[in-house]
């Protein structure tokens, strides 16, 4: 799981998973850019980082914008070189009634969730196609298989990512370039805690009985997978969706 001289671009990489993937990433030799909307949580977590001697950038990115996304692309790859290996992290929550929601929502919503992933890999196709080699590791969900009432966006997005990342490995896999998703539970990041913090203690006391772990995940145990992936230790695992949830998919009822 050695990084060295690979340039990693991790989206939405200034909180939660993402900041845990930037950091393991680095921690492996990895030169790491990371894109965010949340500019001044990005630039100081990046200086915390460059302090403790990790070779790391952060860059504007907001990856529901075809604009910003290139832009970014061009910022990191004239400070680090091509993207060798290309983390799609950022993701928002939808919680959603099938009457209320809006398209207006729905496609805002997308665009974060799954149009995102097919925009920045566009980006860095070109020049991972004519180097022969690369990695893209696209973070989906375990709502691409089980999921809550009303969460109907968030699966049907995930599970598009899903579909991409399968379909990127059969046409990319000709040019020597991996793709691989990583489905997460329950993990322990602000968009979970704002979700456990949002329901009653009865309903948080069950969604802790129910993992068979007896706990949710820390950020750390996820990105360690995605660090795996983007590595030469994973070079024949291609089209996977990685399940990391501690078994919770395993369970019945
Ligand atoms: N935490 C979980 O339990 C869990 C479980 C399964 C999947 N996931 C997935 O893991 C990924 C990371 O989730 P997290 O829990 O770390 O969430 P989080 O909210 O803690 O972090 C998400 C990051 O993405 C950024 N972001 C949001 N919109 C963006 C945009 N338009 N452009 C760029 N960055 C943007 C946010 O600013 C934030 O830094 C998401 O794709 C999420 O769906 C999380």
């Amino acid at each position: 799981m050695n990084l060295t001289g690979m340039h990693i671009f991790v989206t939405g990489g200034a909180q939660g998973i993402g900041a845990a993937i930037v950091k393991d990433a680095a921690e492996r030799g990895g030169r790491v850019s990371f894109g965010d909307i949340q500019d001044e949580l990005g630039k100081d977590y990046a200086r915390s980082l460059k302090k403790s001697g990790l070779d790391v950038s952060y860059v504007h990115c907001d990856v529901g914008n075809l604009e910003s996304v290139q832009e970014a692309h061009k910022e990191i790859v004239a400070n680090y070189g091509m993207v060798n290996g290309l983390v799609n992290n950022a993701g928002v929550n939808s919680n959603a009634d099938p009457v209320e929601m809006t398209t207006e929502e729905w496609d805002y919503f997308f665009s974060i969730d799954l149009k995102s992933v097919w925009h920045t890999a566009r980006c860095v196709l070109p020049a991972m196609r004519e180097a022969k080699k690369g990695s893209i590791v696209n973070i989906a969900s375990i709502h691409a298989r089980m999921t809550f009432p009303k969460f109907f966006p968030y699966a049907a997005a995930k599970s598009g990512v899903i579909g991409l990342t399968r379909n990127l490995a059969l046409d990319e896999g000709e040019h020597n370039i991996r793709t691989n998703a990583v489905s997460p539970g329950y993990t322990e990041t602000p968009i979970l805690t704002a979700w456990f913090n949002s329901v009653t203690p009865d309903q948080q006391k069950l969604s802790l009985d129910t993992q068979p772990l007896k706990r949710f995940a820390q950020p750390s145990e996820i990105a360690q997978v995605v660090t795996f992936l983007l590595s030469d230790a994973a070079s024949f695992v291609n089209g996977a969706d990685w399940i990391v949830d501690g078994g919770l998919h395993a369970r019945f009822a």
